[in-house]
């Protein structure tokens, strides 16, 4: 494919993760109109990179005509501040009319090797398009604040070390995810106290602005 065909094929999935973007940074907003806690903490979204889908189609030797069954050419990520808020946010999205969820994978009961943690949706998006409906495949990454900083970090030793990690980083890299779920651990033990503060202080900004 050439750019321009690359531009057209990603174009709706571009569509699909703006769109995507609005709504679940919405359930942020109608959390805080209720002066409640809100699951979500922050949301991102990105297309996979043409380079990444070339590399992974080739990794796992999905033929190009097959390229659509790659589960995160788009891609959505859901920060939470608890673990518990990853459960309230994965049910309301099973139970959202917009999309179905078709996979899901729990790195939380069992993280990876690497250390990784973090809890996958993947749905069917029925995008609407100029000619008619089209369903697209989205991954949707649920994790907490600490299962984030930890991925962002090892997300970046990896391309550092071109997916070759030493031994001995690895090692730490492991521990260090070990100490983020303590760290979650920590933050659960605590977190009426920590809600009661946070709703009493977006309800004075309210107030004050
Ligand atoms: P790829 O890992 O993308 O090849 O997809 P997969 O089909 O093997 O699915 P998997 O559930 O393993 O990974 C999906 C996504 O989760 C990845 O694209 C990453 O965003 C994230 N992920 C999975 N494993 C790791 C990891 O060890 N470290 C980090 N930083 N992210 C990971
Ligand atoms: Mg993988």
């Amino acid at each position: 494919m050439d750019k321009k065909q690359w531009d057209q094929f990603l174009a709706p999935y571009k569509q699909a993760v703006e769109e995507l973007k609005v709504k679940l940074k919405g359930i942020r907003k109608l959390y805080e109109f209720e002066d409640d806690h809100s699951p979500v903490e922050f949301v991102t979204g990105r297309v996979k990179p043409v380079a990444s889908i070339l590399e992974k189609a080739k990794r796992k030797n999905i033929p190009m005509h097959e390229i659509e069954t790659m589960q995160d050419i788009a891609g959505l990520r859901i920060m939470c501040q608890f673990v518990e808020d990853i459960q309230v946010v994965k049910k309301m999205l099973q139970s959202r009319k917009d999309f179905v969820v078709v996979d899901k994978r729990d790195y939380i009961a069992e993280h990876k090797e690497s250390g990784y943690r973090s809890y996958h949706l993947v749905v069917l998006y029925p995008l609407q398009t100029i000619n008619g409906e089209k369903q697209l495949l989205v991954e949707i990454q649920i994790r907490t604040l600490a299962m984030n900083f930890w991925a962002t970090i090892e997300h970046s030793l990896n391309y550092k070390y071109s997916g070759n990690i030493p031994e001995k980083v690895k090692l730490r890299l492991q521990r260090a995810s070990e100490a983020a779920s303590r760290l979650d651990d920590e933050m659960s033990e605590i977190r009426g106290e920590i809600q009661e503060a946070q709703v009493a202080f977006s309800r004075k900004k309210k107030n004050d602005a």
